[in-house]
């Protein structure tokens, strides 16, 4: 199936509260300092890669209700949301028909590792990965099949995951060194049998993976560096104290050693 659908009328041009551009916005006023950095990422890109304004063809795999779905479609861009959940499908059904998307949002019942059975080979400007990486059998060839419906040379892969680093050094500041110790020889980076994410990834092991499914690494950033440190009550006490954090993260994002420590690591790849 082809992610091409009929592009209904664009909507009308706020500016981008995150690149600055005046045009479609992606994410919102509501980002939190959480999503900030993927969303700033992806404004950029989409600006650059849209420079008609007739919207891009976007597959989101593992997009759930769509979170990014959703401000996507209403930014203009045709996507499509492939997960195996159908309770997450009619979610995102639902919140696309209550903002009068539904013509642009499309939502296909599958996995990452089908996309190439499901979406037309190069048929894609940008293909979301976010979180999913985590919970697919085998991470290399679920993102190489993915990758394959990129167009080539030019087509964008946003590659969400959780960072090793961030789960050793939480399970030591929570008092268990023998646990932060377990997450960094685990191969999976896990702490131990409670933990409840499958797979976590090292920032070179990244690369490796996204280099062996034929893109190219353009940017890494560190996603939640400090947001998730600082406890919410401490920001609703302070004025101003929400506006700076979000300001620490976004500097922070792309600076090693904070960058490396991030709770997620994202990568923007393009395929060769
Ligand atoms: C943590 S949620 C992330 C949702 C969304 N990508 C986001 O960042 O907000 C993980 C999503 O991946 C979906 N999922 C689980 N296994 C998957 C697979 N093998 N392929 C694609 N999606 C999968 C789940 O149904 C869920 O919607």
């Amino acid at each position: 199936m082809s992610p091409v659908q009929p592009r209904p009328p664009a909507p009308g041009p706020p500016a981008d509260p995150l690149s600055g551009r005046t045009g479609r916005r992606v994410g919102g006023p509501s980002t939190s300092a959480r999503t900030a950095v993927v969303w700033e990422v992806l404004s950029a890109v989409l600006a650059e890669a849209d420079a008609t304004g007739e919207g891009l063809d976007v597959v989101d795999a593992g997009g759930g209700s769509g979170g990014f779905a959703v401000p996507l479609a209403r930014a203009g861009h045709r996507v499509v949301v492939v997960d195996p959940s159908p309770d997450a499908l009619a979610a995102l059904q639902r919140r696309a028909s209550e903002g009068e998307l539904a013509g642009r949002v499309t939502g296909v019942q599958g996995d990452l590792a089908d996309l190439p059975e499901l979406v037309a080979p190069g048929a894609v400007d940008l293909l979301l990965c976010h979180s999913v990486l985590e919970v697919v059998d085998d991470p290399a060839e679920a993102l190489a099949a993915a990758a394959g419906v990129l167009r080539p040379g030019r087509g964008r892969l946003s590659l969400l995951v959780a960072n090793r680093a961030a789960a050793v050094l939480a399970r030591a500041l929570a008092g268990h060194p023998d646990e932060a110790a377990r997450a960094l020889t685990d191969p999976a980076g896990r702490w131990g049998t409670a933990d409840g994410v499958r797979r976590r990834f090292d920032a070179e092991h990244l690369r490796e993976l996204v280099a062996a499914a034929g893109l190219t690494v353009e940017q890494v950033h560190g996603v939640r560096v400090v947001a998730d440190l600082v406890p919410g009550a401490v920001l609703d006490a302070e004025p101003g104290a929400a506006a700076a954090l979000l300001a620490l993260e976004r500097a922070l994002s792309e600076r090693p050693p904070f960058r490396d420590v991030a709770t997620q690591l994202h990568v923007l790849a393009q395929r060769r």
